[in-house]
């Protein structure tokens, strides 16, 4: 069987603000920080810190009916919000996970994320309470 599994691309941090947490990765870490790039049609401002081996996105919720928005709710100090795995082949990783049971949020089509290719995101309740974003490599 082949693994539908590739690098990590990123692990996603859920922040109150996004201002001082990008502020903290550059000044405390030393790393290297992006500038914030608002994605309106995934309601999430996002700031990308650059590590060798991965890569860090900080959230912040954008406009009224954000994701992560309801998440800050929850943990208001922030928190890991997704991991995010690359694939080889989003379509085909896609349907044999529907196939094992695994439930594709959204309306199960492929949006372009943050990095300009196509993503999914996995239901956290088939995946031990964590929420997959899938990102075609
Ligand atoms: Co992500």
């Amino acid at each position: 069987m082949q693994p539908i599994l590739g690098e990590l691309n990123h692990v996603a941090i859920a922040v109150p603000d996004l201002e001082a947490a990008a502020r903290r990765y550059r000044d405390i870490f030393g790393a290297r920080v992006s500038a914030p790039l608002p994605l309106p049609e995934h309601g999430v401002t996002t700031v990308f810190v650059a590590l060798p081996n991965t890569k860090i996105e900080l959230l912040h919720p954008l406009g009224e009916k954000s994701p992560v928005a309801s998440f800050l709710a929850r943990n208001p100090a922030g928190g890991i919000h997704h991991l995010c795995y690359e694939v080889a082949d989003l379509g085909a990783a896609r349907d044999r996970l529907v196939q094992e049971g695994a439930r594709v949020l959204g309306d199960g089509e492929p949006r372009i994320g943050a990095h300009g290719k196509p993503v999914l995101f996995l239901h956290p309740k088939d995946f031990d309470g964590t929420l997959i974003e899938l990102e075609q490599r």
